[in-house]
């Protein structure tokens, strides 16, 4: 395969306005034309907000359209007063449950729209975690394309039937050296595209500036940045991306949420085949416009721009957080190149009529708020309380489901009535900084003082700062634009000591030292650690040495370890793991604020653990096949980064070699035991099994016949042990030629002691067929299919056939 191009696509379809969306179309199309094409080039381009926004678009006063407000992010609204702070994406990924997490959307999007906010910035489907150590991955549910599709849908409808768009971002679409240089207002410097699997180097590094935040964050001695003497530019990373690659692993999640009615797609920073993202006219123009049927509108990340004309015909929709290097202010240089034949109107005219028709779609032009966001919360100001006591539930059992046992000695878990209790690490306490003061500064990484939260500042590697450990605090939440401000932290050592109180329980706690001393009578030790990460900036490693001396310390005095990790991403344990006094472990995400109340319930067996690890935890680095690029060579100043590992990302790279992990995907532990039985396959009466999908038409997600179910696997689940608890069964499927196994089906469900359950999972056409590149199409293979079920990617003890044809 020739890496690094990708077909031009052109023109941009116009939005089609079929089906649901028919009536919000016709409506802004009634609306759109009575706009001049000035009043049309300005609702597309964004400005700085004097408000509380990520950012806000312009508006047509005249006829009484306001602009929207797009703003941060997926885990709750950002760096504002009177929110709640949801769990993570990952922590809502390690849940596996369909319902908890389109609740948690409906309750995040309510909070969003009594603010006033128009659209939401987020679900993250994409980076899907390619990179072990990719900053962001903690913001997405999984980096299985199956499970981060299904939750990202639920995720996208909960955040809309409430009023709100979601802008799902960010795309790792293609772009390619595709479009023909046009001189204009502003002419395109760089022709198009991107794809965000890691942070380092997802922005061009103009003359030793990137204009979008990350300088400062590169390693040192990889270019020559800051004041740069030939004021060379070094382009964003080139993700390289084939397209089978593209459709099986990338695009799927995407799919789902244009399916979920999404009414917007955030294109990203990077270069996507040598194109900048949002110019990408295959990615927008050929899979997301065209063969996806996306209705919405396409926004920028912030300051993704690189182009003007290349970038509205390669069907970019609105630019963000200001238009104006390339589209000039109010979109100015858009009408220069319709005036001047660069661009036709349509395609101007289809960019707004996009915008309004989410704002249809979304019942905002009945009864929408006013933006009730302060540029900073700090200065007075009348409060908009957007947090309804109803959530609470909601917040509780999310941030309890994201919870991973996965080991578990002896039943070590869950506590009786210990009578002493010792607690031990940086992690098991509320950060001690002001949450309220003004920004943080002078920290590594100081970017996210005027970004998140001001205490996210203070939270970080404690390996870069190895003396007094003591302004480490509790993770919730990872850092930059998906870091989320809590009404109030339940660190676990509060939560703890609270449930001390009714039992009676002796606490000790040491939250500082790195070598506590240990009572010799304590009935367990808990060591709380965390794994950072943020945007901006990729991981420096998986594990650090800080945190496992912690555990080998405590655990080195203490016959009942029990260890938690609050990781925003995957975090290694061979350091310790099969230490004998460390009887327990939990990886416990980014649950949110309701953290240590929820982990309290898990550890005293008020709720059985039922989260499954959503990603593959290797026994060291190098199990990963794909490391952070860096550019280096001829391509210095053009990296590139080719994904030749396909789709073998995680379990299925790991089933592919046949390498042996510290933890499966899918492996989760409980309070009980489950068996599964009673497998049984069955090929739907009438469904169209021929090669090819029958033609039909394309509706949001594809083409419609990809949808039908066309098999189903049905099995049945006994808890054998003695307490009620949840088990999430999953489906794998072989599909001839590709990965050993791909995961195509899971439920979740509660189970009494000693009763069974019956789960019965759909196969639809699209998740038995691969993408052909020389049919462009997903094609169905004649024959057998193995199937598995059971409770992990290497756990299945039920296995059998679907045959095709
Ligand atoms: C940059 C981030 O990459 C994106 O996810 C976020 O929504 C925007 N900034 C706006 O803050």
């Amino acid at each position: 395969y020739f890496y690094g191009q990708s077909p031009p696509v052109y023109p941009s379809p116009q939005m089609p306005g079929s089906l649901k969306w028919q009536v919000a179309h016709e409506k802004a199309v009634a609306l759109v034309s009575q706009m001049t094409i000035e009043e049309k080039a300005n609702i597309t381009v964004g400005f700085a907000p004097s408000n509380g926004c990520s950012g806000v678009t312009g508006s047509v006063p005249r006829l009484g359209w306001e602009g929207l407000c797009l703003a941060d992010a997926g885990q709750g609204l950002r760096a504002t007063d009177y929110v709640n702070a949801y769990p993570a994406g990952i922590h809502a990924g390690a849940s596996w449950n369909r319902d908890l997490t389109l609740q948690r959307a409906r309750h995040m999007g309510a909070e969003f729209r009594r603010k006033g906010v128009n659209v939401l910035l987020g679900p993250v489907i994409g980076g899907i975690g390619r990179v072990a150590l990719g900053g962001r991955n903690w913001e997405a549910f999984s980096n299985d394309p199956y499970l981060c599709g299904k939750l990202g849908y639920e995720t996208i409808k909960g955040i809309q039937e409430v009023g709100v768009t979601a802008s799902v971002k960010r795309t790792y679409f293609y772009l390619s050296l595709d479009y023909p240089l046009v001189e204009s207002g502003n002419s395109p410097i760089f022709l198009d595209y991107i794809a965000n699997e890691q942070e380092d180097h997802r922005n061009p590094l103009i003359g030793g500036g990137d204009g979008g935040g990350a300088v400062g964050n590169e390693p040192t001695g990889w270019y020559p940045a800051v004041g740069n003497p030939n004021n060379y530019t070094v382009e964003a990373l080139s993700s390289n991306v084939d397209d089978k690659t593209m459709h099986e692993l990338y695009l799927w999640p995407f799919a789902e949420a244009v399916r979920a009615g999404a009414g917007s797609v955030m294109c990203s920073y990077q270069r996507l085949n040598n194109s900048y993202a949002c110019h990408n006219s295959k990615a927008q123009n050929g899979l997301l416009k065209g063969e996806l049927g996306f209705e919405g509108f396409i926004v920028t990340d912030w300051r993704a721009l690189h182009a003007g004309v290349a970038a509205v015909e390669g069907g970019l929709d609105m630019a963000m957080p200001n238009g104006s290097t390339y589209w000039g202010a109010g979109g100015n240089n858009l009408v220069r190149m319709v005036q001047n034949g660069s661009v036709e109107e349509t395609r101007i005219t289809d960019m707004a009529t996009r915008i309004v028709s989410t704002w249809y779609q979304m019942g905002q032009d009945n009864d929408f708020p006013s933006i009730g966001l302060p540029a900073s919360y700090v200065t007075p100001h009348k409060s908009v309380r957007a947090r309804d006591p109803v959530s609470q539930p909601i917040l509780l059992q999310g941030a309890r489901e994201g919870h991973v046992l996965v080991k578990n000695v002896n039943k070590t878990l869950p506590f009786k009535t210990p009578s002493m209790l010792s607690v031990f690490g940086y992690d098991s306490v509320a950060p001690p900084e002001s949450n309220l003061a003004a920004p943080l500064g002078g920290y590594r990484l100081g970017f996210l003082s005027n970004y998140g939260f001001p205490w996210l500042a203070a939270i970080r590697y404690p390996f870069t700062n190895p003396g007094p450990i003591a302004p480490n605090g509790t993770l919730i939440t990872g850092g930059g634009s998906g870091g989320v401000a809590p009404p109030y932290i339940s660190a676990p050592l509060d939560a703890l000591q609270e449930r001390a109180y009714k039992d009676g329980t002796q606490i000790f706690y040491d939250a500082v030292a790195n070598n506590p001393a240990v009572h010799a009578e304590s009935d367990a030790c808990l060591v709380f650690i965390n794994a950072y990460a943020t945007e901006s900036v990729d991981r420096e490693a998986l594990y650090d040495d800080y945190s496992d001396a912690l555990v080998i310390n405590v655990a080195n005095k203490c016959a009942n370890t029990i260890v938690i990790i609050h990781n925003a991403g995957i975090r290694l344990v061979d350091q310790w793991i099969d230490h004998p006094n460390v009887t327990a472990l939990i990886f416990a995400h980014l649950p949110g604020q309701d953290s240590g109340r929820s982990v309290v319930s898990l550890l005293y067996g008020d709720e059985s653990p039922s989260g499954k690890l959503p990603y593959t935890v290797a026994r060291n680095e190098s199990q990963y096949n794909v490391q952070v690029a860096h550019p280096e060579g001829e391509f210095f100043r053009f990296p590139q980064d080719n994904f030749t590992e396909g789709v073998y990302i995680d379990y299925k790279d790991f089933d592919q070699k046949n390498a042996t992990p510290r933890y499966e995907f899918g492996f989760g532990l409980t309070y009980t035991t489950f068996s599964y039985s009673n497998l049984a396959t069955l090929i739907k009466q009438g469904a169209n099994t021929s090669s090819t999908a029958p033609a039909s038409r394309i509706s949001e997600g594809g083409q419609d016949s990809l949808w039908e179910v066309i098999a189903t696997v049905s099995a049945t689940i006994t808890n054998t042990g003695d307490v009620t608890a949840k088990e999430v069964a999953q489906l794998y499927v072989h599909i001839p030629g590709g990965p050993v196994k791909q995961l195509r089906g899971f439920e979740k469900v509660e189970i009494v002691a000693g009763e069974s359950a019956d789960v019965t999972f759909s196969l639809t056409r699209k998740d038995l067929s691969e993408w052909s590149v020389q049919e462009q199409a997903w094609m169905l293979q004649q024959g057998s299919y193995n199937v598995w079920v059971g409770a992990s990617s290497r756990d299945l003890p039920l296995a059998g056939e679907v045959t095709i044809g």
